[in-house]
């Protein structure tokens, strides 16, 4: 039977203007993050990466479960069979399976099959859920409200990476079950998504639509 114990819990007093302005701060910053699919081959510090997946560790979970593993692929052999596997889903998808309203709303974005960055990118974070395993990783234990807790550990390994200044793109071969072979993780682990990490190209740009964010009265109720 495991035990409940507590432990004292306090932030910093701050004035109110000061919250507000880092929140206001906080916003402006992510309101300049774009998903880039034109990354340079300039390399970034392993570090960086580290403190970014650290911090998506920090993450709020389901039981405190922390159901997630992040396999980081920077060999070019990986990248490349990586490449070729996801080409060839996007390829049947875009000439195949996805319908026409997906295939609609995908226009102003401007992709297709063609995913050259999986090779330029110095790094690739490979995002597995994990069904079970708990907070030992003992691959037995259930997991509890695992795809939320992933998502909320993907937003904040997107803003830390985009705090020290990389881009990122958040691609989602599908299906990728492949995914799961190449970085050799177990059955009980769903392939998520994969997190393209580096520079961006020196002539990369992003599609306007992505720009078009709702506002807030869109977006929140009060009541
Ligand atoms: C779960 C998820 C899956 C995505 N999959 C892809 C993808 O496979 N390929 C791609 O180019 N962009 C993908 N995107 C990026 C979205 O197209 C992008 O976030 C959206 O257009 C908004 O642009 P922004 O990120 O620049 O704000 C994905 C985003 C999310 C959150």
């Amino acid at each position: 039977m495991r035990e409940h114990t507590n432990e004292p819990y306090s932030l910093p007093d701050l004035p109110d203007f000061e919250r507000i302005a880092r929140a206001h701060a906080m916003r402006d910053s992510l309101k300049q993050r774009r998903t880039c699919r034109y990354f340079s081959d300039k390399p970034v510090s392993r570090e960086i990466i580290e403190a970014a997946i650290e911090a998506a560790g920090t993450a709020p979970s389901g039981a405190n479960h922390q159901p997630w593993h992040f396999a980081v692929v920077s060999s070019l052999e990986k990248k490349h069979a990586i490449r070729e596997a996801a080409e060839a889903e996007e390829r049947a998808f875009y000439s195949d399976k996805a319908s026409g309203e997906w295939l609609d709303a995908l226009t102003p974005l401007g992709t297709d099959a063609d995913k050259p960055f999986l090779e330029t990118a110095p790094w690739l974070i490979v995002v597995f859920a994990q069904r079970k395993g708990g907070i030992d990783d003992d691959a037995e234990t259930q997991n509890y409200y695992v795809t939320e807790s992933v998502g909320i550990a993907c937003g904040m390994l997107l803003t830390t990476l985009h705090e020290a200044g990389l881009a990122t793109l958040t691609h989602t071969p599908s299906p990728m079950g492949f995914l799961r072979d190449i970085c050799d993780r177990p059955s009980v682990e769903k392939p998520l998504m994969v997190i393209v990490v580096g520079h961006p190209a020196n002539d990369a740009t992003t599609p306007v639509h992505a720009a078009r964010k709702k506002a807030l009265s869109q977006i929140a109720s009060w009541l």
